[in-house]
């Protein structure tokens, strides 16, 4: 939609992406519909945030010769998944990678401060040594996807990527200025975010979409 995004941004236009979030985003699409089109695009996704691994040779053996193939060089990467909603996409990206390391932060944004809380973190030990990739279906303020990274980085991490489904323009804003070293991944930059925080026209409340709540 909105296509003037800083350089490290990708839109992922992938043709079967934007239609499985045209999908998505049908107010009347059920839950069970929702998750299974978020772990396909996810699949999608994961395709195209991977593409630049690092690759090394290695000689194996098929049926008929010994001979050289490519294989990863570097240790698998670790997704992170924002709670809850991150947990739709990381199912279709562990499908696709499923030795990747895996983990999960959790923050609340407290009302009177304002500032994002931790109430859960849990990582691998070495994702200092890992590409990290932290995933969370809508980057719409964009405070909890920086405080994210801010924490990640106080533990090393230093290759990251971030990947969202939908983003806004006010979420890119905020997280370039943040994390001006992360890449973004999207399938779409919507037109804006409303005076409650949602992005417009968006698809509503991804985690209560993903896990049938309200
Ligand atoms: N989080 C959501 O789930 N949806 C939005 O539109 C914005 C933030």
């Amino acid at each position: 939609m909105n296509k003037s995004v800083p350089a490290n941004v990708t839109i992922v236009d992938h043709p079967l992406v934007q239609v499985k979030l045209t999908q998505m985003r049908r107010k009347e699409t059920i839950s069970s519909d929702f998750r299974r089109l978020l772990k396909e695009i996810s699949l999608l996704l994961a395709y195209e945030v991977t593409r630049d691994l690092a690759l090394t040779e290695r000689e194996i053996e098929t049926p008929i010769e010994r001979a050289m193939f490519p294989v990863l060089r570097d240790r698998e990467p670790c997704f992170i998944s924002i709670l809850r909603a991150g947990n739709g996409i990381l199912d279709g990206m562990m499908d696709l990678l499923p030795s990747a390391r895996v983990g999960h932060v959790g923050l609340y944004r407290d009302h009177e401060t304002l500032e994002a809380v931790e109430y859960y973190y849990k990582v691998p030990s070495d994702i200092a040594d890992r590409e990290v990739i932290v995933v969370d279906p809508m980057l719409a303020t964009g405070h909890t996807a920086v405080a994210a990274i801010e924490r990640l980085k106080k533990d090393g991490a230093k290759n990251l990527k971030f990947l969202c489904l939908l983003a806004a323009p006010e979420g890119i804003a905020e997280f370039h200025k943040g994390h001006p070293d992360v890449p973004v991944f999207t399938a779409s930059v919507d037109k804006k975010l409303n005076e409650h925080g949602y992005i417009v026209p968006g698809l509503g409340d991804a985690g209560d979409r993903i896990y049938g709540t309200k």
